[in-house]
């Protein structure tokens, strides 16, 4: 989960700007303004300008709901589970249509720019720690306050265990970041098809729970809420926080996340261009999309008592406040994160001089403790999340939470 830390948009006049503005008196309904975001804003430049609300996957969605039916999800589990690399050639015994779809969908698309994926890799890394803070924690705590998406994950079979549906989602954060992201050697493209293959058994496995109402999961717009959680709001914030980034840096992220975007099975009419057209998109699908709900309340608790747990050198009221410091006040009250005001006053003020002196912006004696022991705290939080992500892969789900 990647969702924690969204809140700061306010400041940014963002999306979560726009949140804050609506979203205090309309939580979390659907969105009842038509869809008007411009396909021209799009990487195919052009589109039907369907409405992605009532969009899915119209190519994966039939074939895993054809695994199941004939009873294959088992096996299909057992021979992707090697599966790992770019260039790896799929392993025999795969059923054809299966077969059929990730050779198709394992292509990057023809407007993916290998020179800007290799200035990303390099962004990632000089930039990791607060990439993996905000899509890490930020991201997590925006997924939980997103009401379809805290239901389907608390719903589905991952809930039960959000320990390891952590470790599974940080495969694909951790891949996304790579230097080989999306080199022949590197295993986006694997973990993000496979990511499309689970979402497709969601959409077919969810409206089977007893716990479920509603429409049918994760539609195209569903997608597009949860990406914008992931990279929109983090070059916000890091915007917000002055980090300094080239023009390059700022197009090259964004790119990773339009090819990672392009093969989870987003339609590239969809897939926003360029930053402009990223934000305006966010403005439009974010505040209706978030709210208050118990499964969110409660994901939140658990992935905050995780990440108190995690980082054996913090509390869990820093924890908290480091969850509160990251999104907007309105996300946290939904969340129910608790308050600490002493915690919280110090993140605020320490912050700012953190990310100064991590830019060489100021020199060192005048960065204080508190600041290492957050940074610390954070590499503490990251390699462990990074060294279970090692321990687990992806794989299709065979049911749903069985209580
Ligand atoms: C599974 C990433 C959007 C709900 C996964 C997994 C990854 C992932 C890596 C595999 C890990 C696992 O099996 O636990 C993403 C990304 C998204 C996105 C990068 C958007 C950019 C969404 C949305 C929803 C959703 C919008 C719901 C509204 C789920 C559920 C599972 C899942 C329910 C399966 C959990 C389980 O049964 O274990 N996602 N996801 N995802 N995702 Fe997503």
């Amino acid at each position: 989960m990647a969702e924690l830390s969204r809140r700061k948009m306010l400041l940014s006049g963002g999306a979560l700007g726009a949140l804050g503005v609506l979203g205090m008196a309309v939580p979390a309904q659907a969105r009842t303004v038509p869809w008007t975001w411009a396909p021209s804003g799009s990487v195919a430049g052009a589109g039907a300008g369907a409405d992605p609300r009532w969009v899915w996957d119209e190519e994966a969605d039939p074939v895993v709901a054809a695994l199941f039916e004939r009873g294959e999800v088992p096996l299909v589990n057992q021979l992707l589970w090697d599966w790992v690399r770019n260039d790896q050639p799929l392993p025999g015994g795969l059923p054809a249509d299966l077969h059929d779809f990730i050779e198709r969908n394992r292509q990057l698309p023809s407007w993916a720019n290998p020179g800007k994926l290799a200035t990303a890799a390099d962004f990632n890394k000089r930039r990791g720690l607060y990439l993996n803070l905000l899509n890490g924690v930020g991201g997590g705590m925006l997924s939980t306050a997103i009401p379809k998406e805290a239901r389907s994950v608390y719903y589905s079979a991952g809930g039960a265990n959000m320990e390891d549906r952590v470790a599974k989602t940080s495969i694909l954060g951790f891949a996304v970041g790579a230097l080989d992201a999306y080199r022949p050697e590197g295993n986006c493209i694997v973990n993000s098809v496979k990511t499309r293959l689970v979402h497709a058994a969601v959409r077919h496995l969810l409206p089977q729970s007893p716990h479920w109402s509603g429409d049918i999961p994760i539609s195209q717009e569903d997608i597009l809420v949860t990406w914008h959680t992931l990279p929109t709001y983090a070059m916000r914030k890091m915007l917000e926080w002055q980090v300094p980034m080239s023009t390059a840096d700022r197009d090259a992220y964004l790119h990773v996340w339009q090819v990672t975007a392009h093969l989870l099975g987003v339609r590239d009419e969809y897939i926003p261009a360029d930053w402009a057209a990223a934000n305006a998109q966010s403005d439009q699908v974010l505040p209706p999309n978030m709210g208050p709900t118990p499964e969110g309340v409660e994901l939140t608790d658990i992935l905050l008592g995780q990440l108190a747990e995690q980082t054996g050198t913090i509390t869990r009221p820093l924890v908290n406040a480091l969850a509160r410091f990251l999104v907007d006040p309105q996300v946290a009250a939904w969340d129910q994160i608790p308050r600490d005001p002493f915690w919280e006053g110090t993140i605020a003020t320490v912050w700012p001089i953190l990310v100064r002196f991590r830019e060489a912006l100021i020199p060192a004696p005048l960065v204080p403790e508190i600041a290492w022991t957050i940074d610390e705290a954070l590499r503490q939080y990251i390699l462990l999340f990074l060294t279970k992500g090692q321990e687990t892969k992806i794989v299709i789900p065979t049911g749903n939470r069985p209580n």
